[in-house]
């Protein structure tokens, strides 16, 4: 056989052949190429295929050889080859190869198997253990089998834990109390709320949110706000992210739009400071239990940001260069579950569903180009495409979506644009007086849905009723 002729009518004519033609086929001497197509193409196999010619091809000295020898050998199911695959994971070099012969241990699905994928639970690979983990879940019911795996409860590394959490984790009790999943209190609905988001969240009930995007304060490099110092503002997006996560729906979004910031020189004597804002509230966000899921770039034209360049463009010397800062990051962050995004995704109707889908052209990357805007009132509003975006992705009409940090209130009226309600804070009474502004001006899509403009007094008053059940 010439590697040439190679086709799937060939290996299906050797299958129709039988046992002794795939193994010449598959005969170790035969070219490389040939084995590989071969190996790779023979889909389900014949009844009654005893399967020894993959045996020689087990110790092949191309790895993806092996690697389908071993793959072909899990087809048959065949505790027989038990033995073989325990020396492929013993001996073999590649990691590919030894995950695969446990997986071929794993499609045996003979108890027979147990003490020998215990025994891999002690390899030294997480993916080959991840692998053995899987196999034995097959044997749920074995009290040998659980109790091993449950062993590695606190194995170093971080995915094989929450595997095994999520695989024996008691299955959550039916809370009748609980919102569904789509619903959230109507005193949130469509409210803005004039004070400290810190207080005012005092007053929100968990799992009440869908989705937050947000904007905090630059730290000081901006009029709107003063901090005794950087630890002090670390300490206030610390606290007000964690109770977001407590607000936050299981399983749901928290979109972080953050860049470094500068605090300029004192004086010439003296250097200004960078603040790597994102990066240092990156750690505290995944303590609390988000999930770090994405890093967005947010690309505005060069032309619309300070110009750095002016000493550097001069004196051209190395050390001093200082590039314009075009960028920003939206962080993008998931409330750590055990759900898939499946099963977000099926609490709502299919007409929600079908609704909310995203057509038409879309950004396919994680860089998006879009130009800054500006407010008549607040110094540093979202432009609409950026509310637009993350509404769009990260959420399903009708959901409840907020925002802490609400300046102007730009993501409450894309929300509303977008068929969303929102729930926003604002401690500045200027920035409160412009979202009701904004927001009273913009035609609601659900006309018989109050908007309320609040005090954190009568926020609390309207809190305080609805936990009473009025
Ligand atoms: C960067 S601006 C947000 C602008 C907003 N994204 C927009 O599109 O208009 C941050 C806002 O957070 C507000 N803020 C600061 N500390 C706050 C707090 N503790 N509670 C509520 N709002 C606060 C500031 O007054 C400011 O308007």
């Amino acid at each position: 056989m010439t590697a040439t002729k190679l086709s799937k009518e060939y290996v299906k004519q050797l299958k129709t052949q039988g046992e002794d033609a795939i193994k010449d086929a598959l005969h170790p001497s035969q070219d490389s190429r040939v084995l590989t197509y071969v190996l790779h193409n023979l889909g389900r196999l014949p009844s009654n295929f005893n399967g020894t010619c993959f045996l020689p091809l087990i110790k092949h000295k191309h790895k993806n050889i092996r690697l389908l020898a071993v793959k072909n050998i899990g087809k048959l199911a065949d505790v027989e080859f038990l033995d073989e695959m325990l020396a492929v994971v013993k001996n073999d070099d590649s990691t590919d190869v030894k995950r695969e012969a446990v997986s071929s241990v794993g499609r045996m699905r003979n108890e027979k198997t147990i003490p020998a994928l215990i025994n891999i639970l002690n390899n030294n690979d997480p993916k080959i253990v991840l692998q053995a983990i899987r196999a034995l879940m097959i044997f749920r019911d074995s009290k040998e089998a659980r109790h091993s795996v449950l062993q590695l409860k606190t194995h170093p590394n971080e995915i094989i834990q929450a595997v095994i959490e999520k695989e024996f984790s008691k299955t959550e009790s039916l809370d009748r109390n609980k919102p569904k999943h789509p619903e959230s209190p109507d005193y949130l609905i469509n409210t803005v709320v004039h004070g400290n988001v810190l207080e005012i969240l005092k007053s929100v009930p968990d799992e009440s949110i869908h989705l937050t995007f947000t904007s905090p304060p630059y730290y000081n490099s901006r009029d709107y706000s003063t901090y005794q110092s950087y630890d002090e503002y670390l300490e206030l997006l610390r606290e007000v992210f964690q109770a977001v996560h407590r607000i936050t729906k299981d399983g749901r979004f928290f979109v972080l739009n953050t860049s470094p910031i500068i605090i300029p020189r004192v004086s010439r004597q003296h250097s200004s400071k960078r603040y790597p804002i994102p990066f240092d509230i990156h750690p505290y966000l995944l303590d609390m239990g988000w999930e770090f899921i994405d890093d967005i770039i947010w690309l505005k034209p060069e032309t619309s940001v300070k110009n750095r360049n002016a000493g550097f463009l001069q004196h051209r010397k190395p050390l001093a260069y200082k590039p314009n800062s075009t960028t920003e990051y939206i962080m993008v962050y998931r409330k750590q579950t055990h759900k898939l995004l499946d099963w977000n995704i099926s609490q709502y109707d299919s007409q929600i569903v079908n609704s909310s889908k995203v057509l038409g052209k879309y950004e396919t990357s994680n860089v998006w180009r879009i130009a800054p805007t500006t407010d008549k009132t607040h110094s540093a509003v979202f432009p609409a495409e950026l509310c637009n975006r993350i509404i769009e992705f990260y959420s399903y009409e009708l959901d409840l979506v907020f925002d802490p940090f609400a300046g102007a209130g730009t993501f409450g009226k894309s929300a509303n644009n977008l068929s969303r309600y929102y729930f926003l804070t604002e401690i500045a009474k200027l920035y409160f007086d412009r979202i009701k502004e904004v927001l009273t001006q913009s035609k609601s899509f659900s006309p018989n849905v109050n908007q309320s403009f609040l005090t954190d007094a009568e926020f609390k008053k309207n809190a305080k009723r609805f936990e009473h059940g009025g």
